[in-house]
């Protein structure tokens, strides 16, 4: 057990708050270590913050939009500066190996560099009325107070990807992490508080989603919710929003294919499928969790992967030699086991990984799992396991390798290896999914370009880039006579 660390307090109003909950987040790839110590917010602080940020809102978007951006700007400056510490920090309480987390801090640095920009785009349209004398202009304003509720995985760069929008939009934010990863959230409502927020423009309060971020979704207050996470969770998102008119934006659940073709390169689509599927210990929502090979090359691809896999080294995420870190935590791994033994019990082979491993450290080490001739219908090709277990369904030709990718309730990403061109148009425009990529990881996107997915996996305007506006904006229609 390391020293006592302080202990980290909610932020309302501009006050930094302590209460008599305290979270200890415990480090993944060495549980006896504890990462940091966090006061929880409960209803009655959440519904304080929201209050605050309510009286907030109409002074933020006064404000000139060149001090807006340059609080973005400078929060992303200091997050580029700090990355290897933040990374650290990421890498301890999520998992990831360092590269991944210190990436995924530069990653949300330029989502903020970026949206500062937006804070001075032209935002509204001129048009001339179909009445005589008057005119009449289409402005675009912020929503009100913005309710943003996160994942695990990326604890950085989705709340980095929420809450810069919606400030730059003249919104003020009430945001609560996932509970088990309260270190990088809070680092970054530090940072953005010191880069000269008001108060109550942005509150953070951690906490269960069963009292705070209830609390977020039942409040009249609270315009909008952005939300990333859980299928179920989300359901309870929209119906909460929808009961009372509130616009919400879900990103939750993948079951990501990645189609390898019999004319593809092959080194590009191990790497694609090696990376897509089981870096970040296949902790995310686009990973490529369905690789789909056609059986020209299904028997060259399957041994060529099963070796890759094997090879893979899994470890503290700070060891330089780790390529792929612990679960997050003992919940999400026996959920993974869970899987695991139901791939088996559904007559699915089980070609490498699947053990848990044992470390020089205590920690949740488990061997990225290959189920090989699997089958589309079975229940591990169709729910989400969110962890490094992947499958490999074999195709009779291109065809049926895009009916069995299509074949699946989510659409956030998909991929296509091929040096066919021709092909390659045909799944771009016949994949149902967000995001497509060719000859590229399913998983790992651009920040200033529209994310989000089709059918089950997201619901509402399509995150990041300038698209982000639609969401963290309304438009008005003004008719003036001059
Ligand atoms: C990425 O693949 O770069 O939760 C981002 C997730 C997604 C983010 C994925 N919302 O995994």
């Amino acid at each position: 057990m390391t020293s006592d660390i302080a202990l980290s307090p909610l932020l309302i109003d501009g006050e930094w708050l302590a209460t008599d909950r305290v979270y200890e987040n415990i480090n993944p790839s060495d549980t006896e270590e504890r990462v940091g110590r966090f006061h929880l917010a409960d209803a009655a602080l959440a519904r304080r913050a929201v209050a605050a940020a309510t009286l907030a809102q109409p002074a933020w978007v006064d404000q000139s939009p060149q001090l807006r951006a340059e609080v973005l700007d400078r929060a992303g400056s200091e997050l580029l500066a700090r990355r290897a510490e933040l990374g650290e920090l990421l890498a301890r309480e999520e998992g990831k190996t360092l590269p991944e987390a210190t990436g995924e801090v530069q990653r949300a640095a330029q989502i903020f560099k970026f949206q500062a920009q937006q804070a001075l785009q032209a935002e509204g349209e001129l048009y001339a009325s179909t009445r005589a004398g008057l005119r009449v202009e289409v402005r675009r304003e912020p929503v009100g107070v913005v309710g943003i509720i996160t994942p695990w995985n990326f604890p950085i760069a989705i709340p980095a990807w929420k809450i810069a929008p919606a400030l730059a939009y003249g919104n003020t934010v009430v945001f609560k992490p996932a509970e088990s990863v309260p270190a990088s959230a809070w680092a970054l409502v530090d940072i953005l508080q010191r880069a000269g927020l008001p108060p109550g423009v942005l509150n953070f309060v951690p906490g269960s989603g069963r009292e705070v971020g209830q609390t977020l979704l039942d409040d009249t207050r609270v315009r909008a919710i952005s939300f990333t996470g859980s299928v179920a969770t989300g359901q309870r998102v929209a119906a909460a929003c929808s009961a009372r008119q509130a616009r919400y934006q879900l990103e939750m659940g993948g079951k990501n294919p990645l189609v390898v073709l019999d004319d593809a390169d092959l080194e590009i689509a191990l790497d694609c499928a090696v990376q897509g599927a089981f870096y970040s210990t296949g902790q995310r929502c686009t990973a490529s969790s369905r690789l789909i090979v056609t059986k020209g090359t299904y028997t060259k691809f399957r041994d060529a992967l099963i070796a890759r896999v094997a090879a893979l080294r899994v470890g503290h995420a700070l060891d330089p030699d780790t390529q792929i870190g612990p679960v997050v935590d003992e919940a999400q791994l026996a959920q993974d086991l869970r899987y695991i033994a139901l791939g088996r019990e559904e007559g699915a082979r089980l070609a490498v990984g699947g053990e848990l491993l044992h470390r020089r450290r205590p920690g949740h080490y488990l061997a990225p799992a290959l189920f090989v001739d699997v089958d589309n219908t079975m229940r591990i090709s169709q729910e989400e396991i969110f962890g490094p277990v992947a499958v490999l369904i074999a195709a009779d030709d291109a065809e049926h390798a895009l009916a069995l990718a299509n074949d699946t309730p989510f659409g956030l990403s998909a991929g296509v290896c091929t040096g066919s061109l021709k092909l390659a148009h045909h799944f771009q425009r016949r994949l149902q999914a967000g995001m497509v990529m060719v000859n590229a990881p399913t998983a790992g996107v651009d920040h200033h370009v529209p994310f989000g997915g089709s059918k089950a996996s997201s619901v509402g305007p399509r995150e990041q880039g300038t698209q982000a506006r639609q969401f963290f904006t309304q438009t008005k229609t003004s008719y003036i006579r001059p």
